[in-house]
């Protein structure tokens, strides 16, 4: 196994901030992870977990032992006669994950396509887009538990998937290693195509009966005209998560702006477009000095080279504030800051 000592990460997180890391290992198999853990000479140091950082922001040189997840591998763990259980390595890259269901016919995540990052991180936030969640696929995923040593199977009921949110982001935060998660994929597809403008984008690519191919390339092609690419502008996604509000409180809110974004989320609950209320509080576009707001998403802080991640998190900060002061409501960073 390779580790590296004082090595930059500016190639190792999406927001292209250049921060070191005081050591970095490159993990590739569960014996390897073990070895490096067994070692007292790591003992004492701390251990950040890093799969492709498209969902973090490096505020300052990491003082720690980054675990650098490369462990690959897709398995098809057994079948009925509706679905299969496929297994892939946490080391293995989402997208190529998604392609790869797609070309076998393996139904339920090609509406994620384009998702930047590991299998390994999918069920940390419970990633989602187009109408889809990890939650809807998840079967069970395996994990080294950092502290014993011990490998450790977690069924759907034991990460509480919540919103961008799971076990792994609250009650066992930093414990686990992802090794490996399994999902269970169908032999006949429901296609979701409702959602958002995909619909659109099938007709505009004259199609009437999509195939999982077409589903995942109008997806594809959403995604490109709103989000930067981070090979060519640092971003990680989305930065804040879309707020949770009371429909009773939404009331009050809708009659001073009545053309607030909202999509019911229970009988008492509605999610608010954070991209919305950023937008219409002046921030779309802003650029100070090489990092801003994006020109086409509210919701995502971009670097254009050099910014640090301490002026990245100030201007988050910035935002909540205004967001706050205008409309009363508190966003939630949902990029992991470290
Ligand atoms: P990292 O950024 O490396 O890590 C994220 C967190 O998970 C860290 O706290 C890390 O310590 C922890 N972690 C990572 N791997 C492991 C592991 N194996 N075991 C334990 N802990 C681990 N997200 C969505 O949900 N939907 C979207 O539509 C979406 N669009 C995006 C678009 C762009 C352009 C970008 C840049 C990001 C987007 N994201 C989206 C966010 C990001 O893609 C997801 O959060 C993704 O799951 C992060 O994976 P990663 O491997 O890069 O995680
Ligand atoms: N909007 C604006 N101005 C903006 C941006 C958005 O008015 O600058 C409005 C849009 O017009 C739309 C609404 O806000 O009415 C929602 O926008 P969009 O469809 O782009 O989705 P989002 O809520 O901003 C969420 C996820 C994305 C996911 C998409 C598609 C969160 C925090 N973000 O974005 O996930 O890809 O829906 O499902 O839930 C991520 O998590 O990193 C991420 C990119």
């Amino acid at each position: 196994m390779t580790i590296l000592k004082n090595h930059s990460l500016l190639n190792y997180n999406t927001f292209g901030i250049d921060v070191t890391a005081k050591y970095l290992a490159l993990v590739n198999s569960l014996e390897s992870l073990n070895l490096l853990l067994s070692n007292n000479l790591y003992s004492n140091e701390e251990k950040l977990i890093l799969g492709g950082g498209s969902n973090v922001l490096f505020t300052q040189d990491q003082n720690s032992l980054v675990l650098l997840n490369q462990i690959k591998g897709i398995k098809v763990e057994s079948e009925d006669a509706k679905s299969w259980i496929i297994s892939a390595g946490g080391g293995e890259n989402w997208h190529d994950f998604v392609l790869f269901c797609i070309k076998n016919n393996y139904a339920g995540v090609e509406n994620m396509s384009l998702i930047p990052g590991s299998v390994g991180a999918s069920p940390i936030q419970n990633i989602g887009a187009y109408g889809t969640e990890i939650k809807d696929v998840f079967e069970w995923l395996d994990a080294y538990h950092i502290p014993t040593g011990e490998v450790h199977r977690f069924l759907h009921s034991d990460c509480n998937f919540g919103y961008r949110d799971s076990v792994f982001k609250n009650k066992v935060k930093g414990e686990y290693f992802i090794i490996k998660v399994a999902y269970r994929l169908q032999k006949t597809a429901t296609l979701t195509t409702s959602y958002g403008a995909i619909n659109k984008a099938l007709e505009e690519m004259n199609i009437s009966i999509p195939t999982l191919k077409n589903v995942s390339d109008a997806v594809i092609s959403i995604r490109q005209s709103k989000l930067p690419d981070p090979k060519q502008i640092g971003n990680s996604g989305s930065f804040f998560k879309n707020p949770i509000i009371a429909n009773q409180n939404l009331q009050k809110i809708k009659e001073n702006y009545p053309q607030l974004s909202t999509y019911p989320v229970n009988e008492n609950e509605s999610k608010v477009a954070a991209g919305w209320l950023i937008d219409q509080a002046g921030w779309k576009g802003k650029t100070i000095n090489n990092y801003g707001v994006h020109k086409n998403q509210a919701l995502v802080l971009v670097n254009y080279g050099g910014a640090t991640g301490k002026e990245i998190y100030d201007l988050s900060s910035e935002i909540i504030q205004s967001v706050k002061e205008k409309y009363g409501i508190e966003l939630e960073r949902e990029v992991n800051v470290l």
